[in-house]
């Protein structure tokens, strides 16, 4: 099963403000975190099963400059990735990876490492057990 966690929603959170000017986003709005080191944007995620999860998160970066995060999984960073420009603000992508979870609840937060901060955030989905997002991978 897969389940969507909206960046704009509690238990959420966004250290920015939540914004609804650049269309297409998922929801009320997304999370356009401060231009800065560690301005993070947390998500808390169930889990059914403890193991492997596939997350989706869903981005827009207006910039040509990549923007690198750490992915920190219950207080662990366990991966950096960059969410690079997607040509606009509106245009919105999706980053899949999978994380280690704990069965019920998870915190997955992304932390920039960069001065420019985060993209725009709008979501993450977090599938388990081979659900409709594992099977379209
Ligand atoms: C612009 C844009 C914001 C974005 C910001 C950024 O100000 O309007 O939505 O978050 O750039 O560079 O992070
Ligand atoms: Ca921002």
């Amino acid at each position: 099963a897969t389940t969507r966690y909206e960046a704009e929603a509690a238990p959420a959170t966004c250290a920015g403000t939540i914004d609804s000017n650049y269309a297409g986003y998922s929801g009320s709005g997304f999370c356009n975190g401060t231009n800065a080191v560690n301005a993070a944007a947390q998500f808390t995620a169930n889990a059914a099963t403890a193991g492997t999860a596939t997350v989706s998160v869903r981005f827009a970066n207006g910039t040509t400059t990549a923007r690198p995060v750490d992915v920190v999984v219950n207080g662990s960073a366990v991966q950096s990735m960059s969410f690079e420009g997607t040509g606009s603000w509106a245009t919105w992508t999706t980053k899949t990876f999978t994380v280690q979870v704990n069965s019920g609840s998870n915190t997955i937060r992304f932390s920039p490492t960069g001065s420019g901060g985060l993209p725009n955030v709008d979501y993450l989905d977090l599938a388990q057990d081979g659900g409709p997002l594992a099977t379209a991978l």
